[in-house]
C-alpha cells in the first residue's frame, strides 16, 4: 500500500508538567533540574497583590534573584527589553513566569534576549532560533491560554501597535507547574472567558487542517473536562478539584492546538481584539458556535466527535445533527455561566464589522480552518450573525 502523506504528522511537546495542590513548592527543585541557580520571577501587579508572587518567591528561597512585576495585558517590545535588562542586572540565569498568557509570553521574549542579546525584533517570525533559550518555568494563574505549553509569544510593537508573533520551538517553557491554588482566586467572569478560550483551542484543534491523532486525544479529553468542570469553577471559585481539572484541560488544549493549530474563530477573535479590544476569551466564546455551524458540513464527523466528548446524547442523530447539538451546547454553557453571547454586548460597533472581516483574512490562523475562506463577505456574514 502506498504511503499516505495525509496521515503523516509531527507531534512535539517538550514541557514537563507538574500538577497538584501546593505543587508550586517544587519550583526550586525544578530549577535545579534545569541546571539553573537564580530565577527572576516575572509577573504583574495584580498577581503580586493577590499574594501569589510571594508564594513562588518563598518557594524559590535563596534561588530567587528578584521580581519583575511590570507585565501588562499585551506586553510590548520595550517592556520585554526592559524586563530582560532587569533580569541581567539581577544576575538571573532562569525565569519563572507567574500570571496569565501575556505574562508567560513576556517571559518567552525575555528568554530569547537573555540568551541571544540584541533587539527582540531580530527574532520575530517563525523558527528563527537555532538553540535552546534561557530556562523558563511557567506557573499559570489563569486556565485558558495554554501559553505554558505552546511555542508562540504574542508581543505588541508599540510603534505600529500591531501584535508581533514569535513562533519557535525553543521558546516553549521547559516546565509548567499547574497548582489549583494559583487559579482559585480568579473572578467568575475571567474564569469563564479564559476557560472558553481553552474550549475554543480544543474544538479548533479537532477540525484544523493540521489535525492529527495525538492532538485529537488531547483536545477531546480537554473538551470532556471543560464541559464538566468549567461551570463548577465559575459557580464555586474555591472548588479546587474543579480548578485543577480545568487547568489540566487548558494545558491539554494548549498541547493540542500547539500541534494542530487553530482556525477561523481565532482569526476573527484576533481581529475584534485588535480593533475593539474585546478580550480574547470573550471574543472566542461568542464566535465559536457560529463558526462551528459554518464549518460543520466540511467535516461533520469531527463535530460528532466533539458532541460525544461533550457528553451529549447523540443517539439517533447523524453527524450533521450531532454537530448542531455541539454548537447549541456551547451556547448553553455560556448562558449558564452568564457570558455575553453577542458582539454588540462586547463593545463591537456594527459599523466596525466590515473592517474586522477584512482583517481576519490576513490572520495566520485562518489558513488552518477546515473550510477554505475565499472572501471577506463570508466572514462578514458570520460577524453579523454573532453581532
Ligand atoms: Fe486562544
Amino acid at each position: 500500500m502506498a504511503y499516505n502523506r495525509e496521515l503523516s504528522f509531527v507531534h512535539y511537546n517538550p514541557t514537563r508538567l507538574i500538577f497538584g495542590e501546593n505543587s508550586v513548592k517544587d519550583v526550586g527543585i525544578e530549577l535545579e533540574n534545569l541546571g539553573a541557580n537564580r530565577a527572576l520571577v516575572v509577573t504583574d501587579k495584580g498577581v503580586v497583590e493577590a499574594g501569589l508572587a510571594e508564594i513562588v518567591e518563598k518557594a524559590l528561597g535563596k534561588r530567587h534573584a528578584g521580581t519583575f512585576d511590570g507585565c501588562v495585558q499585551d506586553s510590548g517590545v520595550e517592556l520585554v527589553e526592559e524586563a530582560a535588562a532587569y533580569a541581567r542586572e539581577m544576575g538571573a540565569d532562569a525565569l519563572v513566569s507567574v500570571g496569565g498568557g501575556s505574562t508567560i509570553d513576556t517571559a518567552k521574549g525575555m528568554s530569547i534576549l537573555l540568551k541571544e542579546g540584541g533587539s527582540l525584533m531580530d527574532y520575530c517570525g517563525m523558527q528563527v532560533l537555532s538553540r535552546p533559550q534561557t530556562p523558563h518555568i511557567a506557573i499559570p494563574t489563569t486556565a485558558g491560554t495554554g501559553s505554558e505549553v505552546t511555542y508562540a509569544a504574542v508581543i505588541k510593537d508599540r510603534e505600529s501597535s500591531t501584535k508581533m508573533l514569535f513562533c519557535d520551538y525553543h521558546i516553549i517553557p521547559n516546565v509548567a507547574i499547574l497548582d489549583p491554588l494559583m487559579t482559585a482566586g480568579l473572578p467568575p467572569q475571567l474564569t469563564a472567558t479564559t476557560g472558553m478560550d481553552a474550549l475554543t483551542h480544543a474544538v479548533e484543534a479537532i477540525h484544523a487542517l493540521q489535525r492529527q491523532p495525538v492532538a485529537d486525544a488531547m483536545a477531546l479529553h480537554a473538551i470532556r473536562l471543560i464541559m464538566e468542570y468549567l461551570p463548577r469553577c465559575v459557580e464555586q471559585g474555591d472548588d479546587l478539584v474543579a480548578r485543577g481539572q480545568q487547568q489540566i484541560a487548558a494545558t491539554m488544549a494548549g498541547i493540542a492546538f500547539g500541534n494542530a493549530q487553530v482556525g477561523l474563530v481565532h482569526a476573527m477573535a484576533h481581529s475584534v481584539g485588535a480593533l475593539f479590544k474585546v478580550p480574547h476569551g470573550l471574543a472566542n466564546s461568542i464566535l465559536l458556535p457560529h463558526v462551528m455551524l459554518f464549518n460543520l458540513d466540511e467535516c461533520p464527523e469531527r463535530y460528532a466527535m466533539v458532541a460525544a466528548a461533550m457528553g451529549l446524547d447523540t443517539r439517533g442523530l447523524d453527524n450533521m445533527e450531532a454537530g448542531e447539538a455541539a454548537a447549541k451546547a456551547v451556547w448553553e454553557l455560556t448562558r449558564r455561566m452568564g457570558v455575553p453571547q453577542r458582539l454588540r454586548d462586547a463593545g463591537v460597533p456594527e459599523d466596525g464589522l466590515e473592517e474586522a472581516a477584512e482583517l481576519s483574512l490576513s490572520d495566520g490562523s485562518i489558513v488552518y480552518n477546515p473550510k477554505f475562506i475565499m472572501e471577506a463577505e463570508e466572514v462578514l456574514e458570520l460577524f453579523r450573525q454573532a453581532w
